[in-house]
């Protein structure tokens, strides 16, 4: 079977990269220079098209690409696929999920250890020779404290999971209570007011919105905390900022971000915050099982005419 020709709208790595060429015509949308031009040269021709999971694919750009028949994330969020779109021209949208579930968690838990037992200012204090001259500051104990957990999606489960070995206790929210050994509280202002640390985990998009607003950030409160391992947007980055400074919000531990890599100057100044680059799944092992996956929705889309993860909406 002659091989088919893949849009490349994102960098990837080599793992992923090097396997696609050998298989695919690949043509790099994400580095060319003279973007019109490639779609004009090759935009009938493609029919596959590999994202990163915070890559926006405009409706614009799938309009040029008329026989596209499926997008690939290599990443777990699709928030910047427009699947209503997808759905209208049948074209099959995969991602990648569970390979990551538990890298992501283990993030969850260790910005909550940083945030509370503050480690981050502990580390600068010994490498700066102050232990020679003082004691470190007192943290925060974890157990018996509440994580809220607005989202219980695979991630969110892996997060509940560990901090309550933690022995920390779990309440959550979603859009309908689950069969889960925690309790299902409604509404997140109420899920905030009960909870210490407050772990966005539910997916980006326009349904997500800023639904961390002022208000949420205000029921969460001063001994609160707010951790985001899942997509910038989902928080009003201007209200947590204004709490944070008003210390109306105890701290903050962020993977993700409104605008990545940009983030707000007064975040960065700020030391009761801790800022990690969007690492949730940033471990050789994981992103090598997503980059195989990634792959492996492909080929099995071009071989079988079937997919081995579509994502919820499109089912
Ligand atoms: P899942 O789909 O398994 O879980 C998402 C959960 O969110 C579901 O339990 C769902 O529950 C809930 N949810 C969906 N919509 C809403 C809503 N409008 N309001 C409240 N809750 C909602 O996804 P994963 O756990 O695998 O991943 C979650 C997100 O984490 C991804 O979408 C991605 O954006 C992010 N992520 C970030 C990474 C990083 O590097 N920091 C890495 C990987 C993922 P219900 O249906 O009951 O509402
Ligand atoms: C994901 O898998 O969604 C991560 O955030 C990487 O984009």
């Amino acid at each position: 079977m002659e091989a088919a020709d893949i849009l490349i709208t994102a960098p990837l790595p080599p793992f992923l990269y090097e396997p696609l060429k050998q298989a695919y015509r690949c043509h790099d949308y994400s580095q060319a220079t003279d973007k019109p031009a490639l779609l004009r040269d090759i935009g009938r021709e493609i029919r596959g098209l590999v994202q990163g999971g915070g890559t926006v694919t405009p409706t614009e750009l799938l309009d040029a690409l008329p026989a596209l028949e499926i997008i690939s994330v290599f990443g777990v969020g699709y928030d910047g696929v427009p699947t209503d779109y997808c759905k209208r021209r049948g074209i099959k949208v995969t991602n990648t999920p569970d390979v990551l579930t538990d890298d992501v968690a283990d993030v969850a838990v260790a910005l909550i250890l940083m945030t509370a037992r503050g480690f981050v200012r502990a580390n600068r204090f010994v490498h700066a020779g102050e232990w020679l001259k003082r004691s470190p500051e007192l943290g925060t104990k974890l157990g018996g404290r509440t994580v809220g957990i607005l989202g219980l999606g695979r991630i969110g489960k892996a997060i509940a999971q560990r901090v309550q070995a933690m022995q920390m206790e779990v309440v959550y929210t979603g859009r309908k209570p689950q069969d889960v050994p925690y309790r299902y509280v409604p509404d997140l202002d109420a899920l905030a007011r009960a909870a210490d640390f407050l772990v966005v985990a539910c997916p980006g998009g326009a349904a997500t919105r800023h639904l961390v607003d002022a208000r949420v950030l205000s029921a969460l409160g001063s001994d609160g905390t707010l951790i985001n391992i899942a997509r910038g947007s989902i928080v009003d980055e201007d209200a947590l900022v204004r709490a944070l400074q008003a210390k109306t919000l105890r701290a903050a531990g962020l993977d993700v971000f409104d605008n990545e890599p940009n983030i707000p100057a007064a975040l960065l100044a700020m030391d009761n915050v801790v800022l990690l680059p969007h690492v949730g799944s940033a471990t050789r092992e994981t992103r090598q099982a997503m980059g195989d996956l990634c792959k492996a929705n492909l080929d099995r889309w071009f071989s079988e005419r079937s997919v081995l993860t579509l994502i919820p909406e499109l089912n």
